[in-house]
């Protein structure tokens, strides 16, 4: 979940070192120490009416997100403004960083206060879409993606469902999403212009501060091309023998409702039906979770046993209290996609997530408590800087 998005989308120093003439370090020190307070308690408020919107879709908790996100905007727009009076070339390494960072301010660099607003209600809108959606196979039966869906994807072979899931969901949420996604992408491009990138594109890949990063993912890319089209083409042989040769296209794709992910994005699921050795034992471990009693809170509890033995520190107490780690059945509408949050005032860390009891959701649940072992770990750094190193280190992937 990057709730940072508002706030920072990290460092491009180029853009914005040495532009003011005060060049006291000491006064850029005061300013860090002062921008760090109100920036803590900034974040804290605005995760707070993320978070209440996440955990509750409803019209007046959107608008009060989307008019803190304003406030927010605001706030970054006057901090940038400080922070480019200094002349930081000959200060410290970590003060240039910090200022680099904090004129960095994404899509908050958008002047006009109500093209700022249009961005944040766009966003809101696509996330509400993508929670409340549901795909009816009856009139009666209408399923979520979590856990029903999920689940469905990860056990069922009947080929026709499996496509009518997919097909429904791609229908209730992309389909619905399409002009409000163009919307985003115009506000968003023109809103980093104003920080000299060419698109959001550029401001994206900026966070990793390589000038060959687009070369060096491509370069990974050849290096496993091969081991991935074989991969590939062992997969779609196995499954053209379970669902018959005339369910797969000509053009030598695999339907993507077959691979047990809703994004076909993990193969796992489907690991019964593709092993090279029918006799080796299951790598699915959800029918023991099963056997074995496990509950949600188990899950979670496992998880914290194997960070701590890695070192970490325990979960915080307000964790377990504060956490949604189920989905509600009292009728709310909830943003199931697992997310991990850092509330910005050293103490309250959470997760949100619908957890199910199955292999996905035990990984998953590792995955996510990951985010909160970091947060906790760098909670006395400055505000700007807790966060990954850069976006692939706390990689938000659909999962
Ligand atoms: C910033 O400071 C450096 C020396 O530390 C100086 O060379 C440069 O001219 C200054 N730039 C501005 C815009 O004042
Ligand atoms: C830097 O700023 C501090 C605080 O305003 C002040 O006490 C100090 O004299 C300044 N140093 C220089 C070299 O101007
Ligand atoms: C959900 O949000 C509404 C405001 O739109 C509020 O009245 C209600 O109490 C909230 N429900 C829960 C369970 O927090
Ligand atoms: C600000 O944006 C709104 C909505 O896009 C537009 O109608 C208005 O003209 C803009 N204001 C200025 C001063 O550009
Ligand atoms: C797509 O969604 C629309 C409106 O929500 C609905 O009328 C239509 O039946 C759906 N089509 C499919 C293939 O799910
Ligand atoms: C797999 O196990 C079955 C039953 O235990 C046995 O009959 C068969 O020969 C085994 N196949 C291989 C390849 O080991």
């Amino acid at each position: 979940m990057k709730i940072w998005a508002f706030l920072i989308t990290l460092s491009f120093l180029g853009h914005v070192t040495s532009q003011g003439t005060n060049d006291n370090q000491t006064e850029a020190e005061e300013f860090l120490e002062s921008f760090n307070s109100a920036a803590g308690k900034q974040q804290n408020i605005l995760s707070q009416k993320q978070w209440n919107l996440d955990t509750n879709i409803t019209d007046f908790n959107e608008e009060q997100l989307v008019k803190q996100q304003s406030i927010a905007a605001q706030f970054d727009k006057d901090m940038r403004a400080e922070a480019l009076q200094f002349n930081s070339s000959a200060m410290s390494a970590d003060v240039q960083r910090q200022l680099g960072k904090i004129t960095d301010i994404g899509t908050s660099a958008q002047p006009n206060a109500t093209k700022v607003e249009e961005l944040a209600t766009v966003l809101a809108e696509m996330q509400s879409i993508y929670g409340k959606a549901k795909v009816c196979l009856t009139p009666d039966i209408c399923l979520p993606l979590e856990p029903d869906i999920t689940r469905f994807l990860a056990q069922s072979r009947d080929y026709d469902t499996l496509e009518t899931l997919w097909v429904g969901w791609r229908n209730e949420t992309g389909r619905k999403m399409k002009d409000l996604y163009t919307k985003f992408v115009q506000l968003s491009n023109e809103a980093v212009q104003y920080l000299g990138y060419q698109d959001t594109g550029e401001e994206w890949r900026s966070a990793y501060e390589s000038d060959t990063f687009v070369a060096d993912v491509q370069d990974l890319f050849d290096q496993l091309r091969p081991l991935y089209e074989q991969l590939h083409a062992y997969v779609r042989r196995r499954l053209r023998q379970v669902y018959g040769e005339s369910r797969f296209p000509a053009s030598g794709h695999i339907p993507a409702h077959l691979l047990g992910n809703m994004w076909a994005q993990e193969w796992g699921n489907v690991v019964e039906l593709v092993k090279p050795f029918a006799n080796k034992t299951s790598m699915d471990v959800t029918p023991e979770m099963v056997r074995q009693k496990y509950t949600v809170d188990k899950i979670f509890r496992t998880a914290e046993d194997f960070f701590v033995s890695l070192g970490f520190d325990k979960m915080v107490p307000s964790f377990w209290t504060l956490s949604m780690l189920e989905k509600p059945n009292d009728g709310r509408e909830v943003v199931c996609h697992a997310s991990a949050w850092d509330f910005y005032n050293q103490k309250d860390f959470r997760i949100k997530m619908c957890t199910d009891i199955t292999q996905d959701d035990l990984m998953t649940v590792h995955h996510e408590m990951g985010h909160v072992a970091y947060f906790m770990q760098y909670k006395n750094q400055p505000v700007i800087y807790r966060d990954g190193a850069n976006p692939g280190n706390h990689c938000m992937h659909i999962d």
